[in-house]
């Protein structure tokens, strides 16, 4: 019997999806697929969850429009030229799922070409059709907001007003930002120059070097974050992180990992256990929709 899977992800990740399935799931093969939709077979049932998803789940197969029995399902279409049918349109619309429901997710891929999956809902999905991000489009300084912003969300973070953060990695300063916004105070460490609307707010101190000259009297007080979206490899940053937990105590960790070689994902295969080991209760993976190659790291002490 062949068992399919489907997987949402955005294009810039598909490399790393098929290099996760490889691994992780050998036994599965790529079947059908389109830029940013994925399926694969395979000949068993399988708890099917790569990181490079935004989504992922079983997949009942291919529809036309007249052939999809539904009550209840959420719609997603793969290109913004398609027109969702009217009645398909207003059933996702009028659609609720709660957490730990199983969604049906019909994704529209041409025409009249629906594909149909099923997923249990976890608390940090988005929870829109798609997982597509919930965060509003606005002028910001860079990508980073959206990043922060989602993670934010998806993680229900607790972030409160004039904690400290040590942001590592902050030029431009999309991260700073919204961490700002939160009304929150950050020392953002740097070489490169940031943008005017950061560095106008008097919660903002720019520490302008790179991340592996910070010591331990550059603090007169912890702080209560850590955030990094460094563009080195995921084994350099880690490394700095972990010698910065010698000497500071933060209550949560917020890690964009570049991914952009292969050989990165045995890293992020053990990173888990690491911060567990020291002390982080919950250490979260996430693939989020403002991703490119990239995956967020989330550890929090409670
Ligand atoms: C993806 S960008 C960060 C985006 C930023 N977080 C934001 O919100 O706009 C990566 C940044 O890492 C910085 N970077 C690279 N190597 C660094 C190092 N050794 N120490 C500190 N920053 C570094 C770069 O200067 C660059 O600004």
């Amino acid at each position: 019997m062949a068992y399919f899977y489907f997987v949402l992800t955005n294009v810039d990740a598909e490399p790393l999806l098929k290099e996760e399935i490889s691994i992780r799931y050998p036994e599965l093969r790529l079947s059908y697929s389109r830029p940013g939709f994925l399926t694969f077979k395979g000949e068993k049932p399988l708890d099917f969850r790569p990181l490079f998803a935004r989504v992922s789940g079983e997949c009942q197969g291919k529809f036309k429009l007249n052939d999809l029995k539904l009550s209840k399902c959420w719609v997603w279409k793969r290109d913004e030229e398609l027109n969702i049918p009217t009645e398909l349109a207003q059933m996702s619309d009028k659609t609720l799922y709660k957490v730990g429901e199983t969604v049906t997710l019909v994704m529209m891929i041409g025409p009249d070409e629906f594909w149909v999956g099923n997923y249990q809902l976890k608390s940090n999905h988005f929870q829109t059709p798609g997982e597509v991000s919930s965060i509003e489009v606005k002028d910001v300084p860079s990508r980073a907001y959206y990043k922060l912003a989602e993670a934010f969300e998806a993680f229900d973070l607790p972030f409160d007003h004039q904690e400290r953060v040590l942001e590592l990695g902050s030029a431009p300063g999309g991260a700073s930002l919204f961490l700002l916004e939160q009304d929150m105070i950050v020392l953002g460490v740097d070489p490169a120059e940031m943008d005017k609307r950061v560095t106008s707010n008097i919660n903002f101190k720019h520490i302008r070097r790179p991340f592996e000259t910070i010591i331990e009297n550059n603090f007169k007080e912890d702080v209560d974050w850590i955030i990094s979206d460094i563009n080195l490899p995921p084994t350099v940053v880690l490394k700095e992180v972990y010698r910065m937990l010698t000497f500071l105590n933060p209550r949560g960790l917020v890690l964009t990992l570049k991914m952009n070689q292969s050989k990165h994902l045995e890293v992020v295969a053990s990173v888990r256990e690491q911060f567990r080991k020291q002390g982080f209760k919950t250490v979260e993976l996430k693939y989020l929709p403002s991703h490119r190659q990239e995956i967020a790291l989330i550890a929090l002490r409670s």
